[in-house]
């Protein structure tokens, strides 16, 4: 299924076993293939869309998930998961739509996921394409502390089985699957005042959820009632999440789920102290002058 359109050729192995594909010099899952990527970035859009991005593990199963309850009044789907729902992934596309055709067919409101840097968004991005786009970001120690852990576990996407030490200079050096941590989230930050961009960041959910929920409603045009409002912020905590099989993709081939610690400052259990100092030497350098920061604790 991953490999459906029999795209196989273009995809490397590199050390510990990490399969990737490159498109124009940008490493990328080996299923993101050059047909699809070109499908979502050519796909027109409606403005009561919403396609909602990030770097990979930046908290992307977590606003998926309050974006499918903020549109089900609260209410979970039966034993299902947002993937496999109405949350679709055209880059990837392991479910439908995949064409134009397809997606003009889907009920509003659509909801498309993506985690291409902006260069490549979906239907061409913001001040673009009237989708409404919205980019969550977390800090980049623990995006790379999550993400290792991610392809330690599986072996559909990136399969990575190495060390720590090994994955931290892959990440540094932009060489894991969607690139540079510091480039992607930058060339959203960019577009950050689009009058239809969104950018969350994982941190500010952690702290105070309920304000960042009626942020992201009051951007969609959602409104939700007290009693849907609760539900959303009960059914969106890490400890309802994790137990849900709806929430956490547990039936995704034998896979331990999305949700691993949640937490802000995780980092700190694998870092060394040489590590932190040279990534906080790198992260001052990439980030000067953006105006972006990031917790770290
Ligand atoms: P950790 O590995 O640090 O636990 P993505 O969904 O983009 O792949 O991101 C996965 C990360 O988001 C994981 O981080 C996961 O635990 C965290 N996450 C998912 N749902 C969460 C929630 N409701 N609250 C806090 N963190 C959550």
């Amino acid at each position: 299924e991953v490999h459906a359109e029999g795209d196989l050729a273009g995809i490397h192995t590199g050390e510990y076993g990490y399969k990737y594909r490159t498109i124009d010099g940008l490493v990328l899952p080996p299923y993101v293939t050059p047909k699809r990527l070109a499908a979502a970035q050519s796909v027109i859009t409606r403005a009561d869309d919403i396609c909602y991005c990030s770097f990979p593990k930046s908290g992307s199963t977590w606003l998926a998930n309050v974006l499918y309850l903020m549109l089900h009044d609260g209410i979970e789907a039966e034993g299902d998961m947002p993937l496999r729902s109405n949350l679709h992934w055209m880059e990837s596309s392991w479910t439908f739509p995949r064409t134009q055709a397809e997606v003009d067919a889907m009920p509003p409101p659509r909801i498309f996921k993506s985690h291409m840097p902006h260069g490549y968004a979906l239907g061409g991005g913001p001040g673009k394409a009237p989708c409404r786009y919205i980019y969550i970001a977390r800090n980049p120690k623990d995006v790379a502390v999550s993400y290792w852990h991610f392809e330690s576990n599986q072996s559909w996407s990136g399969g990575y089985n190495g060390p720590w030490e090994h994955w931290l200079q892959l990440f540094v050096d932009g060489k894991v699957q969607r690139g540079s941590w510091f480039d992607h989230v930058l060339s959203w930050w960019q577009v950050k005042d689009a009058e239809n961009m969104l950018f969350l960041k994982y941190e500010d959910l952690k702290r105070g959820f309920p304000s960042q929920l009626r942020r992201i409603s009051n951007f969609t045009g959602h409104e939700l009632s007290g009693e849907a409002f609760e539900r959303v912020v009960n059914a969106s905590s890490f400890q309802h999440m994790k137990q849900s099989r709806f929430a956490n993709h547990q039936t995704m081939r034998g896979f331990e789920g999305f949700l691993r610690k949640g937490e802000v400052g995780s980092w700190k259990e694998q870092f060394t102290v040489a590590q932190s100092e040279a990534f906080d030497k790198l992260y001052k350098q990439r980030m000067a002058g953006s105006g972006l920061n990031f917790d770290f604790e």
